[in-house]
């Protein structure tokens, strides 16, 4: 009987190591057929993760209903396991290298319980060739085992997109790879169980790496295109957004938008790429010009701020600025890698002072993060504000709402990233991207 079919007869267990936005909902969607062990090191997120709570505060309680998942953060458990999903962090380091401690730790455990006939699926991001180039000799090294021989290894790229309801893991066409015919044919039966979009079978590992890899430097370069217009055109005196408004009703017209990029895929997966290319002798251009642009937002932001602050006579080191949104993106919890960040430590470091308030975040989290504190309510003496996310709850404001927050008699800048409110400002100095 082979793999899938010992999953669906209950004789096999399928594990998923690494419980993150990614993994969490990949275990909880395996458990609706399968046996599931769900690893993760980090003991108090196991320990919520029993009493249905997501840490990542992505899924509701409901959606732990009915699910038989044996959670554990003692790795021994996974010898229990015959097909394990790796879906740990592939993060950059401070020099903007992969850091692959991660996902090569998550090997060194499964390599330690791997047996005969078992299954590897690794579904974090990483650059074409991590896979089988620093994965596999970890696996074989750990287990004394031969891949394709004794065991077998895939790479199924997540799709899924934080704060999107509507495409789920379920609903997303899954790309999936196998290290050969007979891997490739059980890795998409196991994940076809789930899928309802199904599966798309890619030719080799190293085309499914880096058919995920490019899905996120394809928007980041779009997205620092954008951006870079936003800066010639703010020099000219033209709205951004209502350029690409105009533009947008051409058919071919590609939608994106300028903005902050941060969080831990669009703006770190090209330089997983970046990396792999020049052991290749090649130095990416391109990509890297992106990445300068979309790096470079958050500083540019709070320059076009200082700049309106001095224009309207106001003294920099008495300034108030309340920075609405600290999260990578609007209405999720994730703060890692926001390039919020970057505005406000420049705004301070111009001798500014900034209240931050965001509905999604966690106080400790931006505290562990950036050191900055963030409050509970705002309050009415700003000299300026600046949206910086665009979280569903701040979509209403008007710009009487905005009024109530600046000191004196309302007067003030509103620094608005997303262009959100653009066509509803009359009085308040006004500036988007
Ligand atoms: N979050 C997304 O939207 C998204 C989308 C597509 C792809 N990805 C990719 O998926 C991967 C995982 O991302 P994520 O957002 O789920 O990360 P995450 O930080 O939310 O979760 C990762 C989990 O792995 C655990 N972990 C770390 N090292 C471990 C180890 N050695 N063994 C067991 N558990 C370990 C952590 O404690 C954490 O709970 C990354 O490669 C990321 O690039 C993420």
């Amino acid at each position: 009987m082979n793999i899938y079919h010992r999953l669906v007869q209950k004789e096999a267990t399928l594990s998923v190591i690494g419980l993150g936005y990614v993994g969490l909902p990949i275990a909880l969607a395996f458990s609706k057929h399968f046996k599931v062990i769900g690893f993760d090191i980090k003991e108090e997120r196991v320990a919520l993760m029993k009493q249905g709570i997501d840490p990542s505060k992505e899924l509701e309680a409901a959606d732990f209903n009915d699910c038989n998942i044996s959670f554990t953060s003692n790795y021994h458990d996974l010898k229990n396991a015959h097909f394990h999903i790796i879906g740990v962090p592939t993060p950059i380091d401070n020099h903007n290298l992969p850091d692959l401690s991660y996902v090569l730790s998550a090997s060194r455990f499964v390599g330690k319980v791997l047996k005969k006939g078992d299954y590897v699926v690794y579904e974090s991001t990483v650059y074409p060739g991590c896979t089988e180039e620093d994965c596999v000799p970890v696996l074989e090294e750990e287990s004394g085992l031969k891949v394709g021989v004794d065991f077998k290894i895939g790479f199924s790229p997540e799709r899924i997109n934080p704060g999107d309801k509507e495409h789920t893991i379920t609903s997303i066409t899954k790309v999936v790879s196998g290290c050969d015919a007979v891997a490739l044919e059980n890795i998409a039966l196991v994940y076809e169980q789930i899928v309802k979009a199904g599966v798309h079978k890619a030719p080799t590992i190293k085309v499914a790496e880096a058919a995920k890899i490019i899905e996120n430097t394809q928007r980041d370069v779009n997205i620092a295109l954008m951006n870079e217009l936003s800066i010639i055109f703010n020099r000219m005196g033209i709205n951004t957004y209502d350029v690409l408004e105009a533009a947008g009703t051409k058919w071919n017209f590609l939608r994106f938008y300028p903005g902050l990029v941060g969080g831990h895929c669009i703006g770190v997966d090209p330089y997983y790429l970046v990396y792999k290319a020049k052991e290749y002798r090649y130095h990416p251009q391109v990509i890297n010009s992106g990445r300068f642009v979309n790096d470079s937002m958050g500083f540019y932001a709070a320059k076009q701020l200082v700049k309106k602050l001095i224009q309207a006579g106001r003294n920099i080191l008495e300034s108030k600025v309340l920075v609405m949104g600290a999260t990578f993106k609007e209405n999720v919890s994730d703060v890692r890698n926001s390039k919020v960040a970057d505005l406000i430590n420049e705004l301070l470091s111009y001798g500014l002072s900034v209240d931050l308030v965001d509905p999604f975040a966690s106080a400790e989290e931006i505290k562990r993060e950036y050191g900055f504190d963030l409050i509970d309510a705002y309050g009415q003496d700003y000299d300026a504000v600046v949206v910086a996310v665009n979280h569903q709850p701040y979509l209403t404001l008007t710009e009487d709402d905005f009024r109530k927050m600046m000191k004196g008699n309302g007067k003030g800048i509103l620094i608005d990233i997303k262009g959100i409110f653009r066509n509803n400002i009359k009085e308040l100095t006004y500036w988007s991207f």
